[in-house]
């Protein structure tokens, strides 16, 4: 039982953004050993957007944020809280929610960011949700928001082909009716993957110096075959979990909405679930790995495309840093 309060918390909107300048395969193709070819086969990948230098990841959040409240037809001062999960905040501090919530002009809220790596949008998601089941808030917002771009090393063929930027958000508000909204959620850490997957350098461990930028220690590293075996088991698992738990077949699903850090790693997950294709809500090929972005990226698509129906059973599965992954239930309900 995850929710022993009186409200289910549901998505009542949800909207993305994406920046305009679009970054083909051919451009890696320029100057880097690397080819179109190689990028679409073995990632799914065939083009990125990457916001403007002057362009934080507050900037994405708050486009993003601005149409969610358009969509759903809400003053700026009738948002209660703001959940921004995201590895590229503006600064170390202070979090990105306040710079939003500034820019937005949003007045009777508070909020803070949440670091779950590509795991980001679940968990905050889950936390957002937890203010809704108590009866404390109304309105909360989950926007995951990144600027990969800023922490790829452009040099490395091995990452800076996989990333890209942008910010999706949803609207989390309370319905009496527990049938739908946030159902479940299967939820892990284990830090033992930490040496597989990080950005080594900007924290207390190891503050910038002329060290740890010539060592370029501020960029994402990773080694991609654990963290692609590791992703396929930790979303496989916790996906299956979850339907078996909520005595879900395969039939009843309508969608998985895996993030998308390799076209090959989500189709493996859909297939030993026993889901095909057309069940599995994809977006890498536009976009590439938006980190915390991917999934309500994948969602306001989908949604906007009239692809999902009221009463819809959708898993949200994902894997990242840390090692960080798990699994949420969805019955749509808007
Ligand atoms: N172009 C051409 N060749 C390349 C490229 C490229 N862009 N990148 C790597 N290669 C080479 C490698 O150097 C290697 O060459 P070698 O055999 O001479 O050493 C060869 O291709 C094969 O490398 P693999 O690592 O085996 O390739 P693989 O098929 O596993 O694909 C990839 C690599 C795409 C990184 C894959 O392992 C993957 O997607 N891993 C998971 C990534 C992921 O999920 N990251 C988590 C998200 S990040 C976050 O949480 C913030």
């Amino acid at each position: 039982m995850i929710n022993s309060g009186q409200f289910n918390a549901y998505i009542s909107e949800v909207s993305h953004f994406f920046p305009e300048k679009v970054i083909t395969n051919k451009y890696f193709e320029s100057y880097l050993d690397t080819s179109d070819e190689w990028i679409v086969e073995r990632t799914g990948i065939k083009e990125r957007r990457f916001l403007e230098k002057d362009q934080p990841t507050s900037y994405a959040a708050t486009r993003a944020i601005e149409k969610l409240l358009v969509k759903r037809g809400l003053s700026p001062d009738e948002i209660d809280l703001i959940i921004i999960p995201t590895v590229s905040p503006d600064m170390v501090y202070p979090a990105t929610a306040c710079i939003v919530q500034n820019n937005i002009g949003a007045k009777n809220c508070w909020g803070f960011d949440l670091e779950g790596a590509c795991s980001g949008f679940l968990f905050a998601l889950i936390t957002g949700a937890q203010f809704i089941h108590t009866g404390m808030h109304k309105k909360v917002i989950v926007c995951g928001a990144e600027k990969m771009s800023a922490l790829v090393n452009m040099q490395d063929r091995n990452t800076c082909v996989l990333f890209g930027d942008g910010a999706a958000a949803v609207l989390l508000e309370p319905t009496e009716d527990k049938s739908y909204g946030i159902i479940d959620a299967i939820l892990h850490i284990d830090g033992s993957g930490g040496k597989y997957l990080n950005q080594p350098a900007g924290g207390s461990l190891n503050p910038a110096s002329i060290e740890t930028v010539e060592k370029k220690m501020h960029f994402v590293h990773q080694d991609g075959r654990t963290v692609y075996k590791e992703a396929v088991k930790g979303m496989y698992e916790s996906s299956a979990e979850i339907m078996k738990k909520n005595n879900l077949s395969p039939d009843e699903i309508a969608y998985i909405v895996p993030h998308q850090a390799n076209l090959r790693i989500m189709t493996a997950v859909a297939e030993r679930l026993g889901l095909p294709k057309e069940k599995l809500m994809v977006n890498i090929h536009k976009y590439g790995n938006t980190t915390s972005a991917t999934i309500p990226s994948c969602l306001s698509e989908y949604w906007e495309e009239g692809k999902i129906k009221k009463g819809d059973y959708i898993i949200l599965t994902s894997f990242g840093a840390g090692f960080t992954w798990g699994a949420i239930l969805l019955r749509w309900a808007i």
